[in-house]
Order: structure tokens, then C-alpha cells, then sequence
């Protein structure tokens, strides 16, 4: 879908689905550079990461494994709180593993960051992430995100695998939604 099919919903786009594959090209130039000579495990989380994962691994001119969670978060409202439960687990072992987080975007980074340290816990060598976007709030956690696509502010955005209710993941722009779409 593309934003002029949506235009009325959405206030203004902020990243065209070509910037977007530009900068997830860049991205994959530093993470060969990173993990030159080394393995590398995928790990997205489910459903919001979908569509990097898919693009970000294509633009890779290595070998990469690719692997999915699934986590729900207890949260009072639209807040997660950091309290997380896994819906669906990782197929493979990530003993000695290098792994990189794969994420759409990082708001409070809650539950990123149970997520990184649970990913420790079980023995990866090292977990690293990326993200497409991030917004302000990502700075008060203690995550440290290698990799970032686009810094961006504080608005709600859709498109791009991110949703509002659910809809819009298949928008190939980031675009910022309408408030009027929640108010
Ligand atoms: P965090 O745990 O607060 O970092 O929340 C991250 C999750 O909240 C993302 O994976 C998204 O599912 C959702 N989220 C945060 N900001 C947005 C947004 O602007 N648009 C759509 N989803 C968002
Ligand atoms: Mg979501």
C-alpha cells in the first residue's frame, strides 16, 4: 500500500520507502564490517520487525541466520511495562552466539531490554541491535543500539511493518498518522 492510498489517515511521510532502503544498505555495510569473519544470528521480533528483517537480510552480502520471538507485555494501557512473557521462543540455541536484534523501532526500549538480557542470560556471545527508527524516549534506558536507521521525534508513526490497531503495516512509507485516526 502506498501513502496516496492513505493520504487522508496520515499527516506527512517521513521516510519514503526509497530513503528507507538506502539507509537499511548502509546498515548492512556496517554490520558486515562488524561482524567480519564472524557467525551471525537474525533474531526479529515478532510482528513489527517483519518487514526489516526481510529487506535488512536481503541488502546483507553474507551468510546470516534468521530466527523469531514472540513476546507479549504486561503493561497498564498503551505503556509496557518491562514485564515480559514469551509467546513464542527462539528455534535454535544462542550458546556462543552472535546475535543482532532485529527491531522496527524503540520507543521506552522495556522491553528490549529484558529482551537483550535474557538473550545474555542463556549464553550469546553477544547481543547487539538494530533498529529502523528511535524515538527520544530510548535515551533514559540503558540499551546500547549499535545500529540505528533513523533518530526521529516523538509522534506516532505507521507503515513499514509498524502499526496503529494493527493496520498500515503493509504502507510502505514511515509515515506519521493522522491524530485525528485516535482521538
Ligand atoms: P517500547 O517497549 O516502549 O520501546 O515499545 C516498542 C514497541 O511499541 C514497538 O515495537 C512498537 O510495537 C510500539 N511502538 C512504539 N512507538 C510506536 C509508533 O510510533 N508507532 C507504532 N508502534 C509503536
Ligand atoms: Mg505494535
Amino acid at each position: 500500500m502506498k501513502s496516496e492510498e492513505v493520504k487522508d489517515e496520515i499527516t506527512n511521510v517521513l521516510f519514503t520507502e526509497a530513503q528507507i532502503q538506502k539507509r537499511l544498505q548502509e546498515l548492512a555495510q556496517e554490520v558486515e564490517d562488524h561482524y567480519q569473519g564472524q557467525d551471525l544470528l537474525l533474531v526479529g521480533v515478532l510482528k513489527g520487525a517483519v518487514v526489516v528483517m526481510a529487506d535488512f537480510i536481503r541488502h546483507l552480502k553474507r551468510h546470516a541466520e534468521m530466527d523469531w520471538m514472540a513476546v507479549s507485555s504486561y503493561g497498564s494501557g498503551t505503556k509496557s511495562s518491562g514485564v515480559v512473557r514469551i509467546i513464542k521462543d527462539l528455534d535454535q540455541d544462542v550458546v556462543n552466539r552472535n546475535v543482532l536484534v532485529i527491531e522496527d523501532i524503540i520507543d521506552s526500549g522495556l522491553t528490549l531490554s529484558w529482551l537483550v538480557s535474557n538473550l545474555r542470560s542463556r549464553g550469546a556471545r553477544n547481543v547487539e541491535v538494530l533498529t529502523l527508527l528511535r524515538k527520544p524516549d530510548a535515551a533514559k534506558v540503558a540499551v546500547n543500539v549499535k545500529f540505528v536507521g533513523f533518530d526521529i521525534p516523538n509522534d506516532f508513526v505507521v507503515g513499514y511493518g509498524l502499526d496503529f490497531a494493527e493496520k498500515y503495516r503493509n504502507l510502505r512509507d514511515v509515515a506519521v498518522l493522522s491524530p485525528k485516526m485516535y482521538s
